[in-house]
Formats: C-alpha cells, structure tokens, sequence
C-alpha cells in the first residue's frame, strides 16, 4: 500500500498534508510513502526530513499520482478551483483520494471525480463524533483561523489591545466583538483575551452562551428565537432572511461599540449569511477593524473583498482566505495526523480497506465505483437538500 503526498498546487497554499512524524506512523503501520520533492519547503519541512522518516522523495506530482494507491491532499478537487480539475485526470480507478474537496459545492468536480471511478473522501464531511474528534480537520484548522484573525486584528487596529498603567498615562483595553463562536470564534476570543481585549460575542446556538463565557467573554443577549437555530452535528442551521434583518438591527449598536469585530458565522454548505452591513461600518470608530472569516463563503460583512484587505469608510475590512495556510508548519502537523488518524481506520497489515464498515470512514466518502455515495452530497448537488 502506497500512500502518495502531492504538492499542493492551489494559489497561495503553503500547507503540506502529511508530515514526516505521519510518515513515520505510516510506515510503522506497513505503507510505503511517495512525497514530491518540494512538497514540505512553505511549511518549513526539507525532502531530508521525509526521507529520514522512510518516505520516497519523487521527482514530480505525476510520479506520485502514478505510483501512489492513496493520494492525500490539503486542497483536492472543488477546493482547489485553479487545478483540482487537472489533478482529478490524473487519478485511475478504484484510486483513493483523500482531502479538503468541497464536496457541497463544487458538482462538477465530484461528478468528475465519479466518473474517473476513484474513490473520494472529503475531510469536511468527517462526522461530528467522540470517536471522529482526532480526524476532524475543519476543527483543527478553524482553531488556527480563529487564532490568526485575533493577530491580525491586534496588527491592523491602531490601538493596543491590553490595559496599560504607564508613566505616560493609562490606555484603555481594546473591544472586539465576535459573531459566530464554534471553533474559530472560541478560540478568536481565547486570543484576543490573552492579548487583553474586552470580548463581546453571539452565536444563535444558545448552548454556546456558557462556553463565551468559560473562555472570558460576555454573551451578547439578543431578542431573537432561536429555537430552530441548531441543526444535525451540532451546526447551525440556515435562518429566514427576516431572522437576519433582525439580528443585524438588533447587533448595529454593538458593532458601533467595538474597535474590532470577528465575524465566523457559517452554515455547512450554504452562503454566509450577511450580519454587518455597510451602514454598520460605516458606525464604527476610523481605524477599527473588521475581520471577516466567513470571506470564503462570500463574507459575513456585506462590503468585505474576499481574497483581500481594504479600508472602506475608515475601517479595514480582513477578508484574507484560507488563514490556516500563513501557519502552515503547525496547520499541516494538525492536518496530518487528522490524516493518518483516518487512513488508520483503513488500514490492517499494511493494507488499504475503503470499503471498511465504519462510520467515520463510509460518513466521509462521497464517491466509489463511479457513484456519488453520500447522500447529503447528492441532495445538495441535485439541489433537493
Ligand atoms: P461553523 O464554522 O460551522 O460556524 C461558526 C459558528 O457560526 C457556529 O457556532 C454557528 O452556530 C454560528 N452561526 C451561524 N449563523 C449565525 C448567525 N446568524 N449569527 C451568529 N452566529 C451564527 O462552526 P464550527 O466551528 O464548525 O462549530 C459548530 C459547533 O460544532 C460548535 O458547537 C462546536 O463546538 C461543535 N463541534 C463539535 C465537534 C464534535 O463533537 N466532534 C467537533 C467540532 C465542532
């Protein structure tokens, strides 16, 4: 059993997805490991450091994609809209791809990848489980995003974020505002907090108003119902626009209160809904600062630039993507062994069963003998979910 680590070709990724204690986890467990040379340098990892962990450094990506039964990526297919397309040709039948795929919306690419006959399993659809916590790579990178949105913050507000009682008089804490705390907003507040902000946060899942708390941050109390916030897995569910309307009416005066606001609201497979709009911005105090992690899925703030950094109305808008990969040295150690805990779950002896009976594993799996598996994919794709 061959496992081949390609590098990753998607613009501006700096992430590898396997690291040399994978491979050595790998090997230990009987699989050989094809790396392509290069593959590790943005996320500081040398071919030398792959080899004295037993992997086989390859000339190029073709010799993986050849020589590799398991082909393992950060961003495959729909998640790597530049060149996913020509990396899913490259796969032959009954070949296992593993990685970030946009399995929710990007149709053709998994159609695609059905029609090669390969076997595709998408990290996002890793279940919300006990057991499937140390394979969950949408938690383990939204934890770096929502750390790395509370630097950024701290870099572009032009005030300090602690108290400071100084000989050259006292500064004032600053005051960010999170919306949507799962896993990024958690632990943006954790951040800020360490910095020595004042922290101000909403979800609409009621269960979270204990955890703001646990980590140092008041819970916004907002007049909406919120009952038929929380859907399976514990994610959110898609409001009415009349719920948004109401919740940005109800949130306008909180966003005009703080120097910082981090927005992470998202709903799986579905845009992110709108909650700060222009007239929002245009509230806040010159040189606040919005950070808009939700840009990849349009933003959560009506005027962010996704792919970019502005400053519209005095106030600079952070809509940069894919904010794990500026940390890729500890983004692809948190990302490789959510891999290697999943490829586990597959192998026996050295051998590679996809088609073992696990929910974790057939959970993830969204395409197999030519046919899109899952059926929350083909809903969705069909457009019946
Ligand atoms: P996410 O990235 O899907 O969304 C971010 C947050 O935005 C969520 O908390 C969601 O409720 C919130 N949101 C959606 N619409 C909103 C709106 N209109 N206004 C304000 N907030 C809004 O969330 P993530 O990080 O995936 O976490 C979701 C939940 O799943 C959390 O409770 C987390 O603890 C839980 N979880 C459970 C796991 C497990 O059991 N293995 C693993 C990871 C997360």
């Amino acid at each position: 059993m061959t496992i081949g680590v390609p590098t990753e070709t998607s613009p501006g990724e700096r992430r590898v997805s396997i690291v040399p204690a994978g491979v050595g986890a790998l090997v230990r467990a009987g699989c050989a490991v094809r790396v392509s040379a290069g593959a590790g340098l943005q996320a500081g990892i040398s071919d030398a450091d792959y080899e004295a962990a037993g992997a086989v450094v390859v000339p190029d990506r073709g010799s993986v994609f050849s020589e590799a039964d398991v082909i393992v990526q950060v961003r495959g297919g729909g998640a790597n809209p530049d060149s996913g397309m020509a990396d899913v040709e490259l796969l032959r039948e009954g070949q296992v791809l593993i990685g970030f795929l946009e399995p929710l919306s990007a149709s053709a690419e998994i159609q695609a990848l059905a029609d090669r006959r390969a076997t595709a399993c998408a990290m996002e659809l890793i279940p919300r489980t006990s057991r499937a916590q140390s394979m969950d790579a949408l938690s383990s990178q939204a934890n770096i995003g929502g750390y790395k949105a509370a630097l950024m913050a701290a870099e572009y507000l032009p005030r300090l974020f602690p108290m400071m009682m100084t000989a050259a008089g006292t500064i004032t804490p600053a005051h960010v505002f999170v919306v949507g705390v799962g896993v990024a907003g958690l632990q943006a507040i954790a951040t800020c907090k360490r910095l020595g902000a004042v922290i101000q946060a909403y979800d609409v899942r009621p269960a979270v108003k204990e955890q703001v708390q646990s980590v140092g941050a008041r819970f916004v109390e907002l007049e909406l119902d919120t009952a038929e916030s929380e859907g399976s897995g514990g994610y959110a569910q898609a409001m009415d626009e009349q719920f948004y309307a109401k919740q940005r009416e109800m949130m306008a005066r909180v966003v005009s209160e703080n120097d910082v606001v981090i927005t992470t609201a998202a709903v799986p497979g579905k845009p992110a809904p709108v909650l700060v709009t222009e007239d929002m911005v245009k509230s806040m105090n010159p040189g606040s600062v919005v950070i808009d992690l939700a840009a990849e899925r349009g933003g959560n703030c009506e005027i962010t630039e996704p792919g970019k950094t502005v400053v519209k109305h005095g106030v600079t808008l952070v809509g940069e993507l894919n904010l794990p990969s500026t940390v890729p040295f500890h983004a692809s150690q948190m990302y490789s062994n959510n891999i290697v805990n999943f490829l586990k779950l597959m192998i026996n002896d050295g051998a590679l069963d996809a088609t073992v009976d696990d929910d974790i594993v057939q959970g993830a799996t969204v395409t197999r003998d030519g046919e899109i598996v899952n059926e929350l994919v083909r809903s969705v794709l069909d457009g019946t979910g």
